[in-house]
């Protein structure tokens, strides 16, 4: 038997009604805030992730999954949508567009080549957002806003905000001279990832997991104290901002996060909830002032952020977020031969009003019929049968209180309709007759 690979998974129909679920909010949440989505393909040439995620990330270095097309060409199976939605705004020129910064977020699956566990897979999927063409610190606290907002209107808890400000390029640069001279003489006392790291890229060394307790780490110098004059400013204000919207935030000065791309604010959201185990980044983000000139566009500031949603889907285990169980409108029970009388065409009418309406396949008894019915959770079950159709009337009966009604087929629509109207079941759709 052909088995699905290592760090991939199927999402079987249960579960992706939860999907969808989480999958709607994020896009009414994008809506309040007025971003558009953007697509861009799943796979992009290899160079463009080199250059931008950086050479000496982890994600570069052991993590793409690269291969040649028969053009011999080498492509990168998406490791993270921010790269590829720069390529697509500088390729589409979005940066001249008059509607400025652009607000952009994207959903769909990426691709790592990590160990698997839980909370971590070779495909997972990001909900991320970028806006570009703004240097506002206003900016970075409207990214930051929009990932809590997408938390809260999950009803997700329990979690820590973490910010902290790499600086502009210079002080960047100013900073990581600084860390190398003082992590020099100290090299052996940090672990194996570290030592390696602490040549190639050292920023990562202030975020090793390993060396977290570490003396050396924790005495090192940090990115915060180094921040130019205008890098300082930029960075209060993205403070003052989001304690003007009265949020709980801290000030982690050991925040650097794993992609090369970063400068000024960076930000992790974790989740304090037993449920994700190690993998407790829900979403992480920054700004990255200096990525589009660096990948050919013009200078043109922007920030964004990126939820894993799978991770979403964990800290909402056991939620009443998911508990509400799937419900249809009304179940065909079909006494006699479909084909033979107007069934068909009734049970159509009232799907293209918007009801969700479902009927036997398999030939059932009507005892059989009744049971599936119990299954899919019906409202309503729709009883018809020769006698019903000589007399153009259907019985409609309440599945949970058993009272029947028989109905006109004309009036057949809105007796349902009225049924729902103060309901938990909405209609599917505004229905499309007449469109
Ligand atoms: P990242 O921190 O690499 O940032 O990923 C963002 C989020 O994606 C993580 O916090 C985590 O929730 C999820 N994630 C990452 N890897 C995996 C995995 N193997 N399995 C499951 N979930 C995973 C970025 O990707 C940046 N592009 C974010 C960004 C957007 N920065 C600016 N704009």
């Amino acid at each position: 038997m052909i088995k699905k690979i290592k760090g991939t998974y199927d999402i079987l129909p249960e579960e992706s009604e939860k999907w969808q679920k989480i999958e709607d909010v994020m896009k009414n949440v994008a809506r309040i805030f007025n971003f558009k989505e953007i697509r861009t393909p799943i796979f992009e040439a290899s160079e463009l992730f080199h250059r931008s995620v950086g050479q000496s990330s982890d994600i570069v270095k052991k993590e793409t999954y690269d291969f040649k097309d028969r053009g011999n060409r080498s492509n990168t199976l998406r490791p993270e949508g921010t790269a590829p939605i720069v390529r697509a705004v500088i390729e589409n020129k979005l940066y001249a567009d008059a509607s400025q910064p652009q607000k952009l977020y994207y959903y769909g699956p990426m691709f790592r080549y990590e160990r698997p566990q839980k909370g971590r897979q070779r495909q997972f999927h990001q909900f991320g957002a970028e806006i570009i063409g703004s240097s506002s610190p206003l900016v970075d606290v409207e990214i930051i806003n929009f990932a809590i907002t997408y938390l809260q209107a999950l009803n997700i808890k329990d979690i820590v905000i973490k910010v902290n400000s790499l600086g502009d390029k210079a002080s960047k640069k100013q900073y990581l001279e600084v860390l190398s001279e003082y992590l020099e003489p100290n090299i052996n006392k940090l672990c194996k990832d570290c030592q390696r790291r602490h040549k190639e890229n050292p920023l990562r060394v202030l975020d090793c997991k390993v060396d977290q307790d570490n003396p050396v780490v924790l005495a090192a110098p940090k990115p915060l104290d180094y921040l130019s004059d205008s890098a300082k400013y930029h960075f209060d204000h993205v403070v003052l901002g989001l304690e003007s919207l009265g949020l709980n935030f801290e000030i982690d000065k050991n925040l650097v996060r794993g992609l090369d791309y970063y400068t000024h604010t960076v930000f992790e959201i974790i989740s304090e909830s037993d449920k994700l185990g190690s993998q407790s980044t829900l979403v992480g983000g920054g700004r990255y002032n200096d990525l589009i000139s660096d990948l050919d566009g013009p200078d043109t500031p922007a920030v964004g952020f990126a939820f894993g949603a799978e991770r979403i889907i964990l800290a909402l285990e056991n939620s009443a977020f998911f508990a509400e169980e799937s419900e249809i409108h009304a179940y065909f029970i079909n006494l006699d031969n479909v084909f033979e009388n107007d069934a068909l065409k009734i049970i159509n009418d009232l799907r293209l009003g918007g009801l969700i309406i479902d009927y036997d396949f398999l030939n059932r008894s009507l005892k059989a019929q009744f049971k599936q019915a119990d299954r899919v959770n019906a409202r309503y079950y729709l009883i018809y049968g020769e006698k019903e159709a000589s007399e153009h009337k259907i019985n409609v009966k309440n599945a949970k209180t058993g009272e029947q009604e028989t109905v006109n087929l004309d009036d057949l629509y809105q007796y349902l309709l009225s049924k729902f109207q103060n309901s938990n079941i909405s209609k599917a759709c505004e229905g499309c007759n007449g469109c």
